[in-house]
């Protein structure tokens, strides 16, 4: 078994970026139970890195991290609550997925808590930067974490409201929360019990409490600190050598020199997340024992300041509400694609792009192609194959309009979601749930206005067109989720939603039959949804019968030339689309699990996470 003696062990961690800027060094310290840490260091110092590498949501590339089990809160620097949903439901809703009793009264709790009350009703986007910051905060106390990180969480707020929101993270810790935060306030840091100190490159320069920092650094303020950092004659691995001296090397990592306290090490069991073995604190085990408070006092950065956290005393705070229920997928999912049908509602801008992906379908094909082109009469199989070919990629365009957007907007709601025990899977499955009803109203919408003005050929089967329309936009919609997944930016998904339609339009086999391509491009036009879909779509639409029989001397050459196509069963090309479809969703859904993967799962019987070095590194 892992044995911690501290909430949080860093284990001589490096850190390094994909593009191998190391942006961490060896850095070891011990997080006590119930403590308040801050971060601190200049800009680029590597703050967010370890807190990252701490909260397990970027493992280090080297070294360990090992922390007691509990249910982890994780908020980033940025937005982390749905933009669109009024600020109580939107937490209702953080609190129905993490499976609480009572969302109603937890969600009043925490309003309470970060000074909201009076904002309830107010739109998450319309809120200013400041009360976002604390909506953000408040979505993770929903959870009551017992291992909390924060990415600078009183940046952008008023003194007034910084004060408060470092008084209901003591709070928190009094009620059994181990905290760690990065700032770049003083005050704020003043206000904890230890602070990290990261000087430039990544080295850790101090660590202890604030007191025994000033000390340390012959400074009167922890502004002075900063200049220290930065001062001639000082380099930044000059004050982490300095400070390693604090350390000794054993089998490779990096421990106190100062023996620890004795006594037994007391787990946190928890069960309120995924990444959980048991029950968050046990009443009245969250607080720091005498030891722990005595690390409060004026003293160098020993092993005093750095030492082992101790058992809980149960001295400091009341007892922590019963943890909430780990909820299913299937709970999960419904929770989310209501969320999602709530947040479509009331977001302008969203419904604009619904209404108007097929509208600008619409309107371009009434100014372009003339009524009566299906005409058995008089037929223009030209103007058939680009009706035919532009009705298939409306649909695609259509679909992957509404995947595109999805994801990369949400990003921040999605990390802490995944933190609280989100299945990647569940969340591509409920925003399918809320897609393709959108997707049947639009792909119906564009047949029924064609079919009524004369666009497409009477008595044609319908329904199995509309069949065809939706599974392409299905299919259009995964790949949409899919480059949503793997992008951060709106406008970089909408450049990969352009590079994705250029080949659609290229290898659907419309504007060059099939059988007039090279071989690659015929092995390329397998990988099309548009090519399975326009071949259906012409099987629905019986052209063949047309060409073949219609009034048109361009008919059946056209049939030569366009050689096997409209000729399958159009079961056999709703199978391939249901394929395409089930593989992107299948890929984004991939693609969110890499990207916001979250190492903190403890294995079954273990008391705590380890959160090893990436491998390869
Ligand atoms: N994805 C990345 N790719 C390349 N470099 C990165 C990446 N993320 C961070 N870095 C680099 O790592 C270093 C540490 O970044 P980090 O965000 O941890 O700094 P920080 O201390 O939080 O800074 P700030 O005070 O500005 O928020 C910086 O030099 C940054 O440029
Ligand atoms: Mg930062």
């Amino acid at each position: 078994m892992v044995s911690v003696r501290a909430a949080i062990e860093v284990r001589a961690i490096g850190q390094r970026t994909r593009s191998g800027i190391v942006t961490l060094r060896d850095i070891s310290l011990a997080v006590g139970y119930c403590e308040l840490v801050a971060i601190i260091g200049g800009n680029g110092s590597g703050k967010r890195a370890l807190l990252n590498a701490m909260s397990g949501l970027r493992p280090p590339s080297s070294g360990a991290v090992i922390r007691s089990n509990g249910a982890i809160g994780y908020v980033p620097h940025g937005d982390t609550v749905p933009a669109a949903l009024p600020l109580a439901r939107a937490l209702r809703y953080a609190a129905r997925l993490r499976g609480m009793a009572d969302p109603d009264a937890a969600v009043d709790e925490v309003l309470r808590e970060l000074d909201l009350t009076a904002r309830a009703v107010t739109a998450v986007g319309e809120l200013s930067g400041g009360e976002r910051k604390r909506a953000a905060i408040a979505a993770e106390l929903l959870g009551r974490p017992g291992l909390f990180f924060l990415d600078e969480p009183t940046d952008g707020l008023d003194p007034a409201r910084g004060l408060e929101v470092m008084r209901a993270l003591r709070n928190r810790c009094d009620r059994g929360a181990t905290v760690v935060l990065t700032t770049q306030s003083p005050p704020d840091a003043d206000r904890c019990d230890k602070i990290a100190v990261l000087a430039n490159g990544g080295y850790l320069a101090f660590f202890g409490t604030p007191v025994a920092a000033r000390g340390y650094f012959g400074a009167d303020s922890l502004d002075e600190i900063y200049e220290r950092l930065a001062g001639l004659g000082d380099p930044a691995d000059a004050w982490s050598r300095r400070f390693s001296q604090f350390y000794r090397t054993v089998g490779g990592v990096s421990v106190p020199s100062v023996p620890p306290q004795p006594g037994p090490a007391q787990l946190v069991p928890d069960t309120a997340g995924p990444h959980s073995a048991g029950a968050p604190h046990p009443p009245g085990q969250g607080a720091r024992t005498d030891q722990g408070a005595a690390a409060k006092q004026d003293q160098p950065a020993t092993g005093d300041t750095v030492g082992p956290a101790v058992a809980h005393g149960g001295a400091r705070g009341p007892a922590q509400r019963p943890p909430t229920r780990l909820l299913r997928p299937v709970r999960q999912w419904t929770v989310l694609a209501a969320r999602n049908t709530d947040g479509l509602l009331r977001a302008p801008s969203t419904l604009a792009v619904l209404a108007g992906a097929p509208a600008a379908v619409l309107v371009a094909s009434l100014l372009l192609f003339p009524s009566g082109a299906f005409s058995r009469a008089h037929p223009s199989p030209v103007a058939d194959v680009t009706i035919l070919f532009w009705t298939v990629f409306g649909g695609f365009f259509i679909g992957l309009g509404y995947g595109l957007p999805q994801v990369c907007t949400e990003l921040g709601v999605l990390r802490r979601e995944r933190f609280a025990g989100l299945g990647a899977g569940t969340y591509v499955l409920a925003k399918a749930a809320v897609l393709l009803p959108a997707l049947a109203v639009a792909d119906a919408l564009v047949l029924a206005v064609f079919g009524a003005l004369g666009r497409l050929p009477e008595g044609a089967a319908f329904g199995a067109a509309f069949v065809t329309l939706l599974l392409v936009s299905a299919a259009a919609a995964g790949l949409g989720l899919l480059v949503s997944a793997v992008v951060s930016q709106v406008s970089r998904a909408m450049v990969g939603g352009a590079a994705v339609c250029f080949p659609q339009v290229l290898f659907a086999g419309a504007i060059l039959p099939v059988g007039a391509m090279v071989l690659v491009g015929r092995w390329v036009s397998y990988l099309m949804p548009d090519r399975w879909a326009f071949d259906a779509l012409g099987r629905s639409m019986d052209v063949r019968s047309l060409w073949a029989g219609g009034g048109s001397a361009l008919g059946r050459p056209m049939l030569a030339s366009y050689g096997t196509t409209f000729g399958h069963p159009v079961w056999n090309d709703w199978l391939v689309l249901a394929g395409f479809t089930c593989v992107f969703l299948a890929a984004a859904s991939t693609a969110i699990a890499s990207r916001t993967h979250v190492v903190s799962r403890a294995r079954p019987g273990r008391h705590a996470a380890v959160v090893p070095a990436r491998p390869g590194r």
